[in-house]
């Protein structure tokens, strides 16, 4: 809540009515402000907003108006607003937080604290469950604002209902998201204001999942995130480690601060070249089964892929990353598909459809076992080594290259040895991408391709090419992102 001297706000925007109107509250919220000499910490973004176009300065840390622009006072005062107030560019951020009932709910505590040290408007909202573990009071204490609790209370709804709660909000943030609260969101349950809020919001959501490991491992819990995730809702960790419980394993609660980059990331999007843009990234390599045990696979690491994936969300582009097995983490708000084969890679991609974008990063195997075994091969004393039947695997880029719901831009990537130019020219027609990212993978360059962190590449767009000298994968990715962004703007 924010002290003011709301009379003379009140006179500036035109009445009661009119504050009224603009923060979509009836009389008696605006007789409580009056009598408590403040404003919710929500309504200062539209208020000093509204004041402004009536032609009013106003200094957005004190509410303090200082003048009329027809008078010429305070002129250039306005202008300090700046990042205070949770403004950006005149723009007020705003996150929803949404604790669930875990044992990690008092983190999310400190993740209200650290969203505010970034000029965020924090609103809170807690299930049931959460109130079990820290208390409504706390949360509005550390946010300045109410902590909304109740779906069917009259004075919230009158203050503001769970709609517009729902819907004036630049990200709705759940923290922690227990299995509980997943499936009722993955159901589409309206039981409470927590999940109503997920069913009516149209701005972006994140979720940070914490629970026992054995209840995230759960098939139902994976079929709930999958669907979640089918969504677009963005997920951070869970991570490894100890937990609450005394178990070991996926499940912890992703560190506060990891939560609040992952925010910060989110929220810098929406101004990006790609924003409003669907991306869709492989990465890794694939894996093919011989048996149970045993597979066939490739020393790519994913580093360049992952990376193309987070810099197309710096450039604000929703991303849908399918990955094979890697050892490096998500990077952060993007969405995350594993898979193994390049078969499920393949489903994985069409079932993304449709996007803006493609690029295929992704080291998929040619070919997989025709009958791998569902027992392990035995070896028989004087017996020849078995013989390994291959049978061709689908070309993932070659058929979002030709798929009815095309991407509007596919990039393909080269791994030549040798005729750089030639042979990923011909692989660019052979394919039917739009672009081809070459990449020498022996001889002098090529020798620290793979795992390394750094990359020469050559771009063809069409008939142009252009050569990209050895740079880390990271700025690789980002040359890739801000050339895939221009095309777009
Ligand atoms: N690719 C794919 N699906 C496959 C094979 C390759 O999507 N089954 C994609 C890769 O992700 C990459 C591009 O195709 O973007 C080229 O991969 P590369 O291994 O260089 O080419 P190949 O198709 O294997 O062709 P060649 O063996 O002739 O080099």
């Amino acid at each position: 809540m924010k002290n003011c001297d709301l009379s003379t706000i009140i006179t500036a925007l035109g009445g009661r009515q009119a504050l009224q109107d603009l923060l979509g509250v009836g009389p008696s919220a605006v007789s409580n402000y009056l009598a408590r000499g403040t404003l919710p910490q929500r309504a200062l973004g539209p208020v000093c907003e509204a004041v402004r176009a009536r032609g009013y300065h106003i200094d957005p840390a004190s509410l303090e108006i200082i003048g009329h622009q027809d008078a010429g006072a305070g002129a250039g005062r306005g202008m300090r607003e700046g990042m205070r107030g949770g403004m950006r560019g005149g723009m007020l951020r705003r996150v929803l937080l949404i604790v669930g009932g875990g044992i990690a709910a008092y983190k999310a505590l400190e993740v209200a604290r650290r969203l505010q040290d970034h000029d965020i408007t924090v609103t809170g909202v807690m299930t049931g469950g959460a109130q079990q573990f820290i208390t409504p009071l706390s949360l509005s204490a550390l946010t300045g604002e109410k902590a909304y609790t109740d779906l069917f209370s009259l004075t919230d709804e009158a203050e503001m209902g769970h709609i517009r709660l729902a819907r004036e909000t630049d990200l709705v943030l759940v923290v922690p998201a227990t299995a509980n609260l997943m499936a009722r969101a993955a159901h589409g349950l309206a039981d409470d204001l927590a999940t109503t809020i997920l069913l009516a919001t149209t701005a972006p959501v994140m979720i940070a999942p914490a629970m026992n490991q054995a209840m995230w491992g759960h098939p139902a819990t994976q079929e709930n995130l999958a669907r979640l995730r089918a969504r677009g809702i963005l997920t951070i960790g869970p991570d490894d480690g100890g937990m609450a419980c005394g178990e070991e394993g996926t499940g912890r609660l992703s560190d506060p601060q990891e939560i609040v980059a992952a925010v910060l990331d989110q929220l810098g999007r929406g101004d990006g070249a790609l924003s409003g843009r669907h991306a869709l990234v492989t990465s890794g390599p694939t894996v093919e089964p011989i048996d149970p045990v045993r597979f066939i696979a490739n020393r790519s690491s994913g580093k360049q892929g992952h990376a193309i994936a987070a810099a197309l969300a710096r450039q604000g582009a929703r991303v849908t990353l399918v990955s094979g097995p890697v050892t490096l983490p998500p990077p952060p708000a993007v969405d995350l598909v594993e898979v193994e084969t390049a078969r499920q890679m393949l489903a994985a991609c069409e079932a993304a459809l449709p996007a803006d974008i493609a690029v295929c990063a992704a080291a998929v195997a040619d070919w997989h076992v025709a009958d791998a075994g569902a027992s392990k091969m035995k070896k028989q004393e004087g017996a020849p080594p078995p013989a390994l039947a291959l049978t061709e695997n689908p070309d993932i880029l070659k058929t979002l290259s030709t798929h009815a719901d095309r991407p509007r831009l596919v990039v393909g990537f080269a791994a030549e040895t040798e005729s750089l130019y030639e042979n990923a020219a011909a692989k660019l027609g052979r394919k039917g991408c739009d672009w081809i990212v070459a990449n020498q993978v022996a001889g002098d360059e090529g020798d620290t391709v793979f795992g390394s962190d750094s990359n020469a590449a050559m771009l063809l767009t069409g008939n142009e090419s252009e050569n990209w000298p050895r740079m880390p994968k990271a700025e690789i990715a980002d040359r890739l992102a801000s050339r895939i962004g221009a095309h777009f703007t």
